[in-house]
């Protein structure tokens, strides 16, 4: 399972591609406000950053767009910023449209805001690059993700679409796991729900277990 960093800050950026070698990022309207920094400068840093790799980089178009041609036009620019980005767009009727004309351009999409097999469905028939149900979201208000993911994996295999899963919205380590375990082709998440799911208290115990140890023994 591939991993995406979910972020627009460049210092966790460049974190995630230092430490971890991360596969890819996601961005959204909500992480672009928090950089703190006007939409065109951020995306031109992070472009920057992974110029020269092959890593997926989702840059939303303007939501507030419920226009297909709009999102279309809107689309092509950005892709023409870096051919890293892909075009993240929300599910709707003329969102799938929109992924429909941005793949025949050759334009590689994110189906972003996914709650349903259904509407992952349209996306992998519209032919979005990548599929993003939102986890953390839907868990919230007390409905089982692994079941949505499995189903959405299956539907994925058995009508043969190329489409990949990326779980988003993840909250913690288990949710991690749960969705790899559930066929999930990627995952998303933030910074310190990554860092996170490196720890566990054992292994810190287990740690000073083994230091006293260590400090313990003659060394010759
Ligand atoms: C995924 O691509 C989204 O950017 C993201 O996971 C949105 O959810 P959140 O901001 O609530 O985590």
């Amino acid at each position: 399972m591939k991993l995406f960093l979910d972020s627009a800050i460049t210092d966790e950026i460049k974190h995630g591609l230092d430490y971890w070698d991360m596969d890819g990022l996601t961005t959204n309207p909500k992480h672009i406000k928090n950089s703190g920094k006007p939409f065109l400068k951020v995306i031109e840093e992070i472009a920057e950053l992974f110029a020269g790799t092959e890593k997926p980089v989702s840059v939303e178009v303007d939501p507030n767009i419920t226009d297909t041609e709009q999102i279309v036009e809107q689309g092509v620019k950005l892709s023409k910023m870096s051919p890293n980005f892909v075009i993240k767009v929300g599910a709707s009727e003329s969102g799938f449209k929109a992924i429909r004309e941005l793949a025949k351009q050759g334009i590689r999409t994110n189906a972003t805001l996914i709650f349903s097999v259904t509407q992952a469905w349209h996306a992998a028939r519209a032919g979005a690059t990548f599929i993003s149900p939102f986890i953390g979201w839907k868990e919230t208000y007390g409905d089982s993700t692994t079941t949505f993911i499995m189903e959405v994996a299956e539907m994925l295999e058995h009508h043969q679409y190329d489409s990949e899963i990326i779980a988003a919205a993840i909250r913690n380590g288990r949710q991690i796991a749960d969705v790899a375990l559930a066929g999930a082709h990627c995952v998303t998440a933030g910074l310190s729900v990554y860092q996170d799911s490196m720890q566990s208290p054992y292994t810190v115990h287990g740690e000073k277990v083994f230091q006293a140890a260590w400090d313990a023994t003659p060394k010759s």
